[in-house]
């Protein structure tokens, strides 16, 4: 049965019909909209915030205003909701600039201007609804420069238990070329953000964004995914997401040798996090290549035919926009598969997936053919 998911009131009758214990929210927009306090208050358990603490994602400002007042180390920034306003502070960001819509808009509300024109055409794109509401308010940052790294974190609004670090591929094409995507592949763990650096990541960025919400009255219930440039100055926070991500969850939950419900409901619960283990996962990487339908990350071709191999235990096809037509397979979205391999190196795991993406039969859909390539550069030299 497909539920409409923004009918709160259908998603706890479904509940209760079905004696659901623990909701998992997976994607942003629903958190934003407020499921988690409609499941709250009719008491079933949630993993994932409230509308206010989901603001950490919802509202790109909101989190410049966090980290300002508490210190968290991020990007310089200037929140703007008037266009005259926004293009006459340009000038003191430099170049590139990166210009945001404050409001959720699929992971596409970024522009990084490298000239003046582009600046100034960003900020009027945006003012002219180019991000419909999401855009009505406009967040101007300084670029950083470094690599970046995506850590998680799961907490409970008080406690807060690392959940491992990953480094996704957000351009469609090889070599990182190309428009912005949701994400064409990942690995995990990311091993540029070292067991000092996740430590400071901890004491530096998540704890105190965990107790400035906890202050705040707006308790933070969910897993935290912080995007993170790795600068001269240490690691900042680029964005919060409120979700495990796509497709960072994949490799994450490939390493998760932790009970995962058991987390989760702890996480659901106040308090619950108190006193429990810390998450395990396995030393492999796991590495996972997106396979995307022709046209993505514009519209993207439906009905192309799949046909896939069976899998090895160290490989795993997830589906993501897939559907059945008259029993045969074939794709129905953008992101259409993540093919995903498990290996005691980041290189012998994408050799896997590889291998794997191989054997499938996508004509209508592509990928990228070089996820995981720093790594696979730092282990060739090691
Ligand atoms: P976001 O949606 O905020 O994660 O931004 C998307 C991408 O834009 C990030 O993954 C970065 O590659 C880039 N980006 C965002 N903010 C900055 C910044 N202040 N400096 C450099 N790059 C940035
Ligand atoms: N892959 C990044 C995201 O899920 O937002």
């Amino acid at each position: 049965m497909a539920l409409d998911i923004s009918d709160h009131g259908a998603v706890i009758t479904f509940c209760d019909e079905h004696d659901v214990e623990l909701v998992v929210v997976g994607p942003e927009a629903p958190l934003v909209d407020g499921l988690g306090d409609s499941l709250r208050l009719a008491e079933i358990a949630v993993f994932g915030p409230d509308r206010e603490a989901a603001q950490l994602e919802g509202s790109k400002g909101f989190v410049k205003d966090l980290c300002a007042r508490e210190g968290i180390p991020t990007a310089a920034y200037a929140r703007h909701s008037d266009k005259d306003a926004a293009l006459a502070d340009l000038a003191r960001f430099g170049l590139p600039v990166v210009i945001k819509a404050d409001g959720l808009a699929a992971g596409k509300g970024v522009i990084i201007a490298e000239t003046g024109e582009e600046a100034r055409e960003a900020v009027a794109f945006m003012f002219s609804g180019g991000f419909g509401e999401a855009s009505a308010e406009v967040v101007i940052e300084e670029f950083m420069e470094g690599e970046e790294a995506s850590f998680f974190a799961i907490t409970d609004g008080s406690n807060v238990i690392p959940f491992g670090s990953a480094q996704d591929h957000k351009r469609v094409g090889d070599g990182d070329t190309g428009p912005n995507t949701g994400g064409m592949g990942a690995y995990s763990p990311a091993p540029v953000l070292t067991a000092a650096l996740e430590a400071e990541v901890m004491e530096r960025i998540i704890r105190p964004t965990v107790a400035a919400l906890a202050k705040d009255e707006m308790p933070y219930q969910g897993v935290l995914f912080a995007g993170l440039m790795l600068t001269n100055e240490g690691p900042k926070l680029i964005e919060y997401n409120c979700r495990f991500g796509d497709p960072e969850c994949q490799v994450l939950m490939t390493r998760l040798d932790s009970d995962l419900v058991t987390l989760l409901h702890a996480a659901a619960q106040e308090n619950g996090l108190a006193g429990l283990a810390p998450v395990k996962l396995s030393d492999d990487t796991a590495l996972t290549v997106v396979m995307a339908a022709n046209g993505y990350p514009g519209t993207p071709d439906k009905g192309g035919a799949i046909m896939l191999p069976a899998t090895d235990g160290a490989t795993k096809i997830f589906h993501a926009g897939t559907a059945e037509q008259n029993g045969a397979l074939v794709a129905n979205g953008g992101r259409v598969l993540n093919v995903t391999a498990r290996a005691r190196s980041v290189t012998e795991a994408q050799a896997r997936a590889y291998a794997c993406v191989d054997t499938i039969k996508f004509p209508s859909g592509f990928c990228r053919r070089d996820i995981g390539w720093r790594e696979v550069a730092r282990e060739a030299q090691a």
